[in-house]
Formats: structure tokens, sequence, C-alpha cells
């Protein structure tokens, strides 16, 4: 670690966790934690949770957890480092200079190296579109109305013709074939050998926010199958976390962003002075995209194919976009497929006036239900305005379904009465039920079961995070030494002093592992799912509970009382005290 444990305290308790990750995530309360669908693995109920008191975050899904360090080592693709200079940064805190020497000698993690390999790639690729070799690629480029200046502000360039041009050059800067299959940028098998991923395509370097470069999308330059070819999924690039041109266009000077579906068309935009658009990467928006979104821009202008499947795309991203509570706006770019064409075609400023007639998203929902019904059929005309009543229940503010309910009424003609009645008939049948989270289902099942040791042991340590007046009557009775050998019982040292001190402080004791697999396994330790009982019930499986760590320990002095007369007078010590345990009145 390169700063001291006094300072990553200082960054961390200026960090509140519920307000740092709500940042990206959408985060319900419910009891003492908030909820919400965790960003490190894709799932439809929520299984994440923060915990304000613990500072602590945990997915009962996927077993990520840590701090508010570790969460942003995670989701930012930060080393711990990094992570702590970003939340520094945040909390308007100043760090003292790191030891760079030391930082060099540090072993860089898979993550660090992967985005190295992938800088140094961009820049073969760049300077082999510059050479005689790219005279193709640049023209197709140019064709397409890309001057230098954008190619290089995109940093694109050029996969040669050879299939293994760019595994050479790596192995040749001193790269491991292992790094080159782990980044994406080679395939391989036996047989072969290892082999560039792209080759003679245009290449399109995909860039998180700092503009660190994260993956790489290739164009043919002709007619041939895939079009687009993308790096795999790695540990730097997930794609539905990634949107292309977000680096620039975060900096842009409007809240407005531009969402479109592919490379060419944010280009295309930010060369002509739209430096707010920016694309998915071939897959439907996701609700992560949409925190993400959030952080950046306060409307959302959706520019998708006007064809059956941009209206189905485009529909999917309205309701995920629904969550974030942005107002979304439609563009009709018709009669041209998407916005490079439509620049091309009619120029920047009809562009721009798209763009400020651009209807709410509402109404093109309207438009597209509508589509199923034949609104001079008495019959189907009903059942039309139902399903609009429906889509209007959806909202959660009465004034915000006020609003709509006007509106609708006005486009068909009808009378606001009646369709506020046939909304309040969709509403009163509850067509919403509350999600009931993973974690839920979880604790209900486990509630039911016998624990393991392991499982025991865990729950004590959360209990002692949840319950520290627990601590009190249980230190007689269990002490550190009776948890199993290694991590448990580290952990468990580590918060008995902390009890001892004071208050327990979980979090310390993550984030003293920078891996963030390690992290991810303390957290846990302190989040072992239990079920919600009352306080009779808890206070019986705490007893149950101290029991079965006892008799283990016990089970294992008996072995050694055989040799050591001290574990034979502990021995009879604990059976006393475990006798006790059935009585015992436990304070919280
Ligand atoms: P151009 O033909 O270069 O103008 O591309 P486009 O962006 O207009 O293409 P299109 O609308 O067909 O696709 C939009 C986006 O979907 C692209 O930018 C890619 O990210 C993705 N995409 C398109 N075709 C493919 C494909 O064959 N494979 C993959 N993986 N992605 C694709
Ligand atoms: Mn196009």
């Amino acid at each position: 670690m390169y700063y001291s444990d006094e300072v990553i305290d200082q960054v961390r308790s200026s960090n509140e966790i519920v307000s740092v990750i709500s940042t990206y995530v959408k985060l319900k309360r419910q009891g003492a934690n908030y909820f919400g669908l965790c960003p490190f693995h894709s799932e439809r109920s929520p299984s994440f949770s923060v915990s304000p008191a613990k500072q602590i975050f945990y997915c009962f899904g996927c077993g990520t957890g840590g701090s508010v360090i570790a969460f942003v080592m995670q989701y930012e693709n930060y080393t711990f480092p990094e992570a702590v200079r970003f939340l520094a940064q945040r909390a308007g805190i100043s760090l003292p200079e790191e030891d760079s020497s030391r930082e060099r000698m540090e072993e860089r993690n898979l993550k660090s190296r992967i985005l190295e390999i992938n800088k140094e790639a961009a820049v073969f690729y760049y300077a082999l579109l510059k050479s005689p070799a790219g005279t193709d690629a640049m023209n197709y480029l140019t064709g397409r109305g890309l001057d230098d200046e954008t190619i290089r502000h995109f940093g694109l360039g050029f996969a040669g013709r050879y299939s293994n041009q760019l595994v050479m050059h790596l192995r040749q800067k001193g790269y491991t074939d292992d790094l080159i299959l782990a980044s994406g940028l080679g395939v391989g098998d036996e047989r072969h050998g290892l082999q560039d991923k792209f080759w003679n395509r245009v290449m399109f370097p995909i860039m998180d926010v700092q503009g660190k470069v994260i993956a790489f999308g290739g164009r043919v330059m002709g007619d041939a199958k895939p079009k687009y070819l993308n790096s795999p999924e790695t540990p730097v690039f997930n794609k539905s976390r990634t949107l292309y041109g977000l680096n620039y266009a975060r900096k842009a000077r409007t809240r407005t962003l531009i969402i479109c579906e592919g490379y060419m068309d944010v280009i295309a935009m930010h060369k002509a002075g739209f430096t707010n658009a920016v694309a998915t990467l071939g897959t439907s928006l996701t609700s992560q995209h949409g925190m993400m979104i959030k952080r950046y821009a306060d409307d959302i202008v959706l520019s998708y194919d006007s064809d059956e499947a941009g209206t189905k795309a485009a529909l999917r991203a309205i309701s995920i976009l629904q969550e974030t509570d942005l107002p979304v706006r439609i563009l009709d770019l018709s009669p041209y497929k998407d916005p490079d064409e439509f620049i091309k075609a009619l120029g920047t400023e009809a562009f721009q006036e798209r763009i400020d007639q651009a209807r709410g998203s509402f109404f093109f929902e309207l438009e597209n239900i509508e589509k199923g019904y034949d609104l001079k059929d008495p019959q189907s005309k009903t059942a039309f305005f139902k399903a609009v009543a429906e889509r209007i229940a959806l909202f959660e503010e009465d004034l915000e379904r006020d609003n709509y309910i006007e509106a609708a009424a006005g486009m068909y003609h009808v009378s606001s009465q009646s369709l506020k009645k046939m909304v309040g008939n969709v509403l009163m049948k509850g067509v919403r039920t509350p999600a009931v989270s993973a974690a839920r289902d979880r604790e209900r099942e486990k509630a039911g079961k016998t624990t393991s040791l392991e499982e025991s042991e865990r729950l004590l340590l959360t209990w002692l995070c949840e319950y520290p007046a627990f601590y009190g009557s249980l230190k007689e009775f269990v002490t550190p030494q009776d948890f199993e050998e290694g991590f448990y019982r580290e952990a468990a040292e580590m918060l008995y002093q902390q009890l001892e001190e004071g208050k327990p402080e979980p979090v310390r004791i993550i984030d003293r592992f920078e891996d963030p697999a390690q992290q991810s396994a303390a957290a846990a330790l302190f989040n072992t799912p239990h079920a919600d009982v009352d306080e009779r019930e808890l206070k019986k499986s705490m007893r149950e509970t101290i029991s079965r760590i006892m008799e283990n320990s016990l089970k294992k002095t008996v072995a050694e009382s055989a040799r050591d007369v001290g574990a034979l007078q502990r021995m009879i010590e604990m059976k006393k005290k475990l006798g006790r345990v059935s009585d015992l009145d436990i304070r919280l």
C-alpha cells in the first residue's frame, strides 16, 4: 500500500458509501440497508446491498463486496491507489505524494497490464493506417468523410493484411502470449499458435471515461461479414458498462446526451460539432448504462434506426431509461437511416433542427401502441385506450400521470376524464407488485436449514457488526482462538480488537486487502444472510451459534488434551462454560 492507513481511513470516511454508490447504481431503501441491481453481474431482481451502518456493499447474488474503495476499484477498473486518489479528489482531500519507486516495484495487476497492451495495440494500428500499408484503409475512411484530425481524435487505425502482424509486434515488445490472449487481441489454438483477432479491418479503439483503451471494434472495408467485430469481454471491458464516445461526450458543454447505435454515427456527430453523442456497442442499452448516463446528462435524445429492429431497441431503451427519471426524446431522421447518413445528406443545421423537434418518448410509445389497433373500429379503439391507460399507470407520480392523461386525451380527442377513470381502474388492480429481492428469498431459504460451522463463524462476525453490544455477552464464551485457523480467525482477531477499542469497523478489515477477490471474501464475512426474526428468536440462534463454535473448538481441545496438560485444563473450563450457554442472557 502506498498510502498510510490514516490517509485511507480519512478518504473512506469522507466518502459515504451510499452517496457514492448511488451515483452508479439506483438504490432503494429496504430496512437498514439499500438494495439495487448488481453492477457486477446481470440480474433482474436486486440482490446488491449497501449498508450505511457498516459502510460495506455486498451482492448476495455474485458475492462481490467491499468498501467504497473496493467498489470504485471494481466499477472503474482502478487499482487500489487509483481508487483512493479518485475518492480523495471527490471529497476534496489532498493526498501526500506517493512513492513512485515502490509503485513501479509493485506487481501490476492484470487489468493494468491489459490496459497497457491495448494502448500499445492502438498505437500500432494507428501507425499502420498512416503507413503505405494503410492506403486502402485511409481511402475508405476519407471516402466516408473523415479527415486527419477526426481520425487522430478517435485514434482510428488499421489492422494489417497479415494474420499475425500485431501478435508479432507485441511479442517483440515483450508481452507474453498469455497476456495477448487475455486482452482479446490474439486468438489461438494449439495447432496454429497465436493469431491476430483483427486483420484487414479499420479499427476503432473503445475508450472508458478516462480515455483508456479498453477494447476495439473493427469494421471490414467492404461488404464482408461480420461487418463489425468487437473485442471479447475482458477484465477491463464490459459492454453493458461502456458507451463509445463518452470520454469526449462527458466534457461537452451541454447536459443533453445523444445516444445512438454506431461508431460511425458518433464520429460523424462529433465531427459536426455534436460532441455530446455516444453509442452502445452493438448491444442493447442496460440499466448500468442508464446509471452512467445519469451522471453526465439531464436529458437524453435517442437516435435509433427507424426500422423495426431499431424501433424495438428504442422502446427497450426507453423503458430502461425510465429508471433514471431523465426526460427522453426521440430523434426522427427520416428518410435517412442514421445520424451519419443524415448529416452527410442534409448538414449540421438540419440535424440541429431535428434535435430541437424531437418529441418526448411517451408519444413515440403511443404511436407504437397505436400500430396494434384499428382506431376506426370501436372495439379495437377501446382496447387501444386500455393499453394507453396501462402505460400511463406506470408513471409513479400523480402529477406526471395527470399530465400524460391530458396529453394523450388531446392527441386522440377523447375526454381526459374518461381516460383518467381507465387509468384509475388499472391502478386499482395493482399492476405493479414490488419486486422481491433474491437476497430475501435466499435468507428465507437459509432460515430453515441448519448451518455449517463456517457459516456459524460468519454469522457471529456479521452479528457482531450489526449488534455491537452482543460482544459484551459473547467475549467470555468465544474468543478468536475458537475460530478456525486462517482467514476467519484473523478477521475475528481484528474485529474483537476493534470492539475492545470502541466500535466495529469491518470496512477497515476489508481494506487491508487490495485484491478484489479477497475484499469480496472479507465482505462476505460481515454479510452473512440471516433471517429477519424477532429478538427472542435472534437470541436463540445466537446461543445456538455460540454453542456450535464452542463445541467445535472443544473437540479440538479434547484431541490436544491427551498430550498437553494446559489443553486439559482448558477443556474442563470450556465444558463448564458450554453448559452455561443455554441460559446465557444476551444483551443487544
Ligand atoms: P456503418 O455501416 O459503418 O455506417 O455502420 P453503422 O454504425 O451504420 O452500422 P449498423 O447500424 O449496421 O450497426 C450499428 C452498430 O451495431 C455498429 O456500430 C456496431 O457496434 C454494431 N454492429 C453492426 N454490425 C455488427 C456485426 O456484424 N457484429 C457486431 N458484433 N456488431 C455489429
Ligand atoms: Mn451507418
